[in-house]
């Protein structure tokens, strides 16, 4: 039952929030870790923007114009917590509560 619903959620797509970007974190971000270890982040855009720098001089093979959507993307979906620019960030009673705990679990390393 229990190896199931994982293989279920591992089976299941990223996750990831729709919208301009998406792809490019799909296809880009995933190659070295997985969508987990962005979805519990919260940073602004300068923080993004040092996330995805990081990224590159790790290793990470961003075209130079998909940056400025991949940080867009992950400000818009990720940002901090009291965004004004996200009303879809108010709604947090709404999402899976499996979610709603890995959110409070996420307590970046950087916070700021
Ligand atoms: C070339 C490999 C690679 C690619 C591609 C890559 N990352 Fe990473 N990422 C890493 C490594 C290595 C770490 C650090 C792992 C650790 O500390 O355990 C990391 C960690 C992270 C973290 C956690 C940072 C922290 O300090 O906790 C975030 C967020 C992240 N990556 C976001 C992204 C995003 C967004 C992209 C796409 C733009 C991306 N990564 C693409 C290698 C990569």
């Amino acid at each position: 039952m229990i190896s199931s619903l994982l293989f279920f959620f591992l089976a299941a797509d990223s996750g990831l929030p729709e919208g301009k970007g998406k792809d490019v974190v799909e296809n880009v971000c995933t190659e070295c870790h997985t969508v987990e270890r962005i979805k519990t982040q919260r940073h602004d855009e300068e923080g993004w923007t040092a996330i995805v720098r990081e990224m590159i001089e790790n290793g990470a093979a961003i075209n130079s114009g998909d940056i400025k959507i991949i940080i867009d993307y992950l400000t818009k979906n990720f940002g901090p917590e009291k965004s004004k620019q996200g009303p879809e960030r108010t709604q947090a009673s709404g999402r899976p509560l499996s979610e709603q705990i890995r959110h409070n679990l996420a307590l970046p390393a950087h916070t700021r």
